[in-house]
């Protein structure tokens, strides 16, 4: 683990891997790097790869009213750190709503943007609503155990969990190694996060879209659409995925980041 520290963040820890082009892995909400191991060996032999715990996780110290602004803030943090002008910026699902913001704060330092079961919407009423009630769960005793048992096996798709219960495990103990104030901090900045579909209106650079066919907390259809926003997109579904595609089938995802971030360093104009 590589670690920085700066007056914002006074404890920033990082995975890096292999060499060559930069290809930057955040991970989503209730995680942290650990998220990209299956697929960080696929990938080392063909880029640099960074795998940050956002602010609040793993080795991370939490930032006080984070946002997601401060979370793309962060990742530019480690860019400096490491003296890396470019990346191509991959997300997942919140990591992905976080390299957004990252496009939007320093659209000259990504080369490709790929959104991994994600979208750029805003939450709706409704989806608030949700957040503010489990935050109220959590902050209860027992409660973020209670969270993440009803939430964990929800972002898999019901012939994983079947066949690699053990996978689904090992995401709960990683999920409960995050501290209820994290997980809090993480929802209220997700409930505050503006629309980012504008900006995929004005990205200049590739966008990739990887789509689960039984993600139920993106919805495919949705997905979809945003993907028509911007110029360059590529579009994949996988029809045996749900959410965690990372880990559900991580050869395949680790297989179509490679063919989008050598394509975009290939077509990319300093
Ligand atoms: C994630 O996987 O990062 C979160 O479930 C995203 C969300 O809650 O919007």
């Amino acid at each position: 683990m590589q670690q920085l520290s700066t007056d914002k963040f006074p404890s920033l820890a990082y995975r890096k891997a292999g060499q060559g082009p930069v290809l930057m892995l955040v991970h989503g909400f209730p995680e942290n790097g650990g998220l990209w191991d299956k697929v960080i060996p696929l990938l080392e032999k063909d880029f640099t790869v960074i795998a940050p715990d956002l602010p609040g996780t793993g080795e991370s110290s939490l930032v006080e009213n984070m946002t997601i602004e401060d979370m793309a803030h962060s990742l530019d943090a480690i860019l400096r750190h490491e003296g890396i002008e470019q990346a191509v910026v991959a997300g997942h699902s919140m990591g992905g709503y976080t390299a957004l913001a990252f496009a939007e704060l320093y659209p000259q330092k990504l080369v490709g943007l790929s959104l991994v079961h994600s979208a750029a919407g805003a939450d709706d009423e409704e989806k608030k609503e949700t957040r503010r009630k489990s935050i109220e769960l959590i902050k209860k005793e027992g409660g973020k155990e209670a969270f993440v048992k009803q939430m964990i096996p929800n972002l898999f798709a019901a012939s994983f969990k079947e066949q690699q219960p053990e996978v689904l495990q090992e995401q709960i103990e990683r999920a409960n190694s995050l501290p209820a104030e994290s997980m809090i901090a993480f929802y209220k900045a997700m409930i505050n996060r503006p629309e980012r579909i504008s900006i995929l209106k004005k990205i200049s650079c590739p966008v990739q879209w990887i789509i689960g066919k039984e993600d139920s907390v993106v919805p495919p259809a949705k997905a979809a659409e945003q993907s028509k926003e911007s110029e360059r997109t590529f579009v994949t579904v996988y029809e045996n995925s749900a959410h965690m595609s990372m880990l559900e089938m991580p050869v395949r995802l680790a297989g179509d980041l490679k063919e989008f971030a050598q394509y975009c360093y290939h077509h990319h104009l300093k």
